[in-house]
């Protein structure tokens, strides 16, 4: 895999754009100073997954130490470089208080789950078992090995088909499947290790993960695939048409509006995340979204553009389950933590993604 030569558009969190010089002057001080602070040794479960992959890669670009426990389940192994992964379930409680403990870690970004709403209707128990099962595992392994800071991938399924449009963080939790129920479940554990056990966290709850970071040969590999982009790019690699679920929707172009994240700036919002529980921040839900909602035809549209292929589809009737619109509030992550989206345009999505989709290993 191709990691060096690559120069990340990150940077830390003090940054601010157009200062005066003694301002900026401060700035590159606190910078080092957090460098210093915060170079940390950090647990990604889930790390040969599509989310975990990238962080992992961002974490190394800033310089903290990384290890990664994934069970491979839904993973690639050759997304991981050689040496970093710990292959295991992280339902194997002993053996990760073993490794915590071992390898000093100072915090644990949690990714490992399954990942699909479709499924997790038809085999609801294994999504408990798993999303459920798992975090309690790691929770108690962190607690018994003395670890006290975690990220959470959470997810915008949490709201449900939400009555405001952008999505504040203040919106209830009303899953409507047992995928959204399962993270909404370890949100709540995570309230309580908080308050009762000083476990503190950040709970990221995403919106369209999208994109990929070519130059370091990661990208959107999910079996099966379910995401919008990576379907498309398929349908214009084979030629085989891409189903679009309902065109008559109350939306300007009648198809669904979804909030896409470039999956690099959703990394890095990880990381301004870990940090900020690293300097005794405390413990928070964010939004991870631009704020700025796409339809599926101008979704279809910017891979027209950025290919020069037509997209071969047709369209299906709606899903069951499929909210309208779903956009982010994103700006509760921008002013707390300083995170900013910096690849949100859609066609730079599209174009990352197609730079992956046309690496061999698709
Ligand atoms: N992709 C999105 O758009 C999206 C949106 C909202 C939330 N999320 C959440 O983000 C996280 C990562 O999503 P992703 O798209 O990278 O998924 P992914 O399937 O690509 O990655 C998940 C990884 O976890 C591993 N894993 C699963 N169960 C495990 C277990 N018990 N022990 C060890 N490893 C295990 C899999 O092998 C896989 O490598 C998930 O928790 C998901 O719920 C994703």
């Amino acid at each position: 895999m191709a990691l060096t030569g690559y120069t990340p558009a990150w940077q830390p969190v003090c940054g601010v754009a157009g200062l005066n010089s003694s301002l900026a002057a401060g700035l590159w001080r606190c910078r080092a100073k957090l460098k210093k602070q915060t170079l940390a040794k950090i647990l990604v479960t889930g790390g040969a997954g599509y989310i975990g992959s990238h962080t992992r890669y961002f974490l190394e670009q800033r310089g903290h130490s990384v290890i990664v426990v994934d069970n491979l389940s839904r993973g690639h192994r050759d997304a991981v470089p050689p040496g970093l992964l710990h292959e295991f379930d992280v339902r194997d409680t002993a053996q990760l208080t073993q490794l915590l403990a071992h390898e000093r870690v100072d915090a644990v970004i949690h990714f490992a789950a399954y990942i699909a709403v479709g499924e997790s209707t038809q085999v609801p128990e294994m999504y408990f078992s798993n999303n459920v099962g798992g975090s309690l595992s790691l929770f108690e392994a962190m607690l018994r090995s003395g670890v006290k800071h975690v990220v959470f991938s959470s997810t915008a399924a949490a709201y449900g088909i939400p009555k405001r449009v952008p999505i504040p963080e203040t919106e209830p939790n009303a899953p409507i499947n047992p995928y959204g129920e399962s993270k909404v479940m370890i949100e709540t554990v995570l309230e309580w290790l908080d308050r009762y056990r000083d476990l503190r966290s950040i709970r990221l709850r995403y919106f369209n993960a999208c994109g990929a970071e070519p130059a370091a040969g990661l990208g959107e590999r999910h079996d099966p695939e379910t995401h919008l982009i990576p379907l498309i790019l398929r349908a214009v690699l084979t030629g085989k048409p891409v189903t679009i679920f309902g065109d008559d929707y109350d939306t300007p172009d009648g198809t669904c509006i979804r909030d896409y994240i470039h999956v690099s700036d959703l990394a890095e919002a990880h990381i301004f995340a870990v940090e900020h529980l690293l300097q005794d921040g405390a413990s928070d839900v964010f939004n991870a979204g631009t704020g700025e909602g796409h339809s599926v035809k101008e979704v279809l549209a910017a891979v027209e553009r950025v290919t020069g292929k037509a997209v071969p589809h047709n369209i299906g009737p709606r899903r069951e389950g499929d909210p309208p619109s779903l956009v982010a509030d994103s700006q509760k992550l921008q002013t707390t933590l300083g995170w900013r989206p910096k690849r949100a345009s859609l066609d730079r999505i599209v174009a990352d993604a197609w730079a992956f989709a046309q690496q061999s290993r698709y």
